[in-house]
C-alpha cells in the first residue's frame, strides 16, 4: 500500500485475565453501556466481537472468553489484537493466569492495559495489585512508568471511560491505518452452523472492504458472501478496516484463527480450497 491509500483505523482490543476477575462483566457493560434505545436486538445478537463508539472514535473487541481464543488465534499465525486490556481483580493477587497473559501480550508485542477492576468491594486493595506488578517490572503510569493502568468496577462502571479514553491515547500512539480500498483480507473470529440460514461466520476486516457478492476463501472454505450483518444484527452491505461482521455463504466453518482473502475470480478460490 502506498502512503496516500492508507487511512486511520480503530484499535482491536482483546480482554484477558485470571479466572473470574471480570472480563466477561468488563466486556458486557462496555457493550451494554454502548447500546442505543431501540437496538436492543445488540443484546441478543451476541457474535464473538462488537465495536463501539468513543466520543468519535471506534474501539472494537474481541468478545471471546479467556485467552483461549487469542492463543488459538495466535497458533495459527493471526495477528489480530492490536492491544490487550489485563483484567486483575483488586480483591485478589496477581494470579498464574494474570502472567500468563502478560506473556501471551508481550510475545505478541502487543501494549497492554491494565484494568484493575472490582474497585467497589469493600476488600479491594488497588495498590498489592500494583506493587505485585511493580515486582514484576510492570510499572504503571501513575506510578512513574509507562504502562497504561485504570482502577474499575464492572458492575458499577467506574473507571470505564477512562479505561477506554486510555485505549484510544494508547492505539493513537500506534497509528493504527489500513487500505480500505482493496480487496478484503481479515481474520475469523468464529464460526457456527445456524439451522435455516447455514454457516455463520463472524469475521474481522482488517484490510479492504468487503461486500455482498465477494468470494472469499476462509481456511479450508470459501463461498460468495450472500448477506452480510453487523455486531448489531443489521444487515449491511460493506465492511471497512477493523470492523466487525458475520456473513452467510461458506460451504463450511472455518476456525478461530484462519485468515480470509477475497478472490476477483470464484474459480481461482475453488482451485486453492480443494488443495487445503
Ligand atoms: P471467567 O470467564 O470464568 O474466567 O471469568 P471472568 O473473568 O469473565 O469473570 P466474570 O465477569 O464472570 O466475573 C466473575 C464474578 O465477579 C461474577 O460473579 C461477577 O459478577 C463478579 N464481578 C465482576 N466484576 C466485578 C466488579 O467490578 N465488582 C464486583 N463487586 N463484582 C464483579
Ligand atoms: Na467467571
Ligand atoms: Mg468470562
Amino acid at each position: 500500500d502506498k502512503p496516500e491509500d492508507l487511512e486511520k483505523r480503530a484499535p482491536i482490543i482483546t480482554v484477558m485475565g485470571h479466572v473470574d476477575h471480570g472480563k466477561t462483566s468488563l466486556l458486557d457493560y462496555i457493550r451494554n453501556a454502548n447500546i442505543v434505545e431501540g437496538e436492543s436486538g445488540g443484546i441478543t445478537q451476541h457474535i464473538g466481537a462488537y465495536s463501539v463508539n468513543v466520543k468519535d472514535e471506534k474501539i472494537a473487541f474481541l468478545d471471546t472468553p479467556g485467552h483461549e481464543a487469542f492463543t488459538a488465534m495466535r497458533a495459527r499465525g493471526a495477528q489480530v489484537t492490536d492491544l490487550v486490556i489485563i483484567v486483575v481483580a483488586a480483591d485478589d493477587d496477581v494470579m498464574p493466569q494474570t502472567k500468563e497473559a502478560i506473556s501471551h501480550a508481550q510475545a505478541a508485542g502487543v501494549p497492554i492495559i491494565f484494568a484493575i477492576n472490582k474497585i467497589d468491594k469493600p476488600n479491594a486493595n488497588p495498590d498489592n495489585v500494583k506493587t505485585q506488578l511493580s515486582s514484576m517490572n510492570l510499572l504503571i503510569e501513575e506510578w512513574g512508568g509507562n504502562i497504561q493502568s485504570q482502577d474499575i468496577s464492572a458492575k458499577t462502571g467506574q473507571g470505564i471511560d477512562e479505561l477506554l479514553e486510555k485505549v484510544l491515547l494508547e492505539a493513537e500512539v500506534l497509528e493504527l491505518q489500513a487500505n480500505p480500498n482493496k480487496n478484503a483480507t481479515g481474520t475469523v473470529v468464529e464460526a457456527q452452523l445456524d439451522k435455516g440460514r447455514g454457516y455463520v461466520t463472524t469475521i474481522l476486516v482488517q484490510a479492504g472492504t468487503l461486500k455482498i457478492g465477494d468470494y472469499i476463501l476462509a481456511g479450508k472454505n470459501s463461498g460468495k458472501v450472500k448477506a452480510m450483518f453487523d455486531d448489531k444484527g443489521k444487515k449491511v452491505k460493506a465492511a471497512k478496516p477493523s470492523t466487525p461482521v458475520s456473513i452467510l455463504g461458506l460451504d463450511g466453518a472455518p476456525q478461530a484463527g484462519d485468515k480470509f482473502v477475497v478472490f476477483d475470480d470464484e474459480r481461482e478460490a475453488k482451485q486453492i480450497a480443494t488443495k487445503r
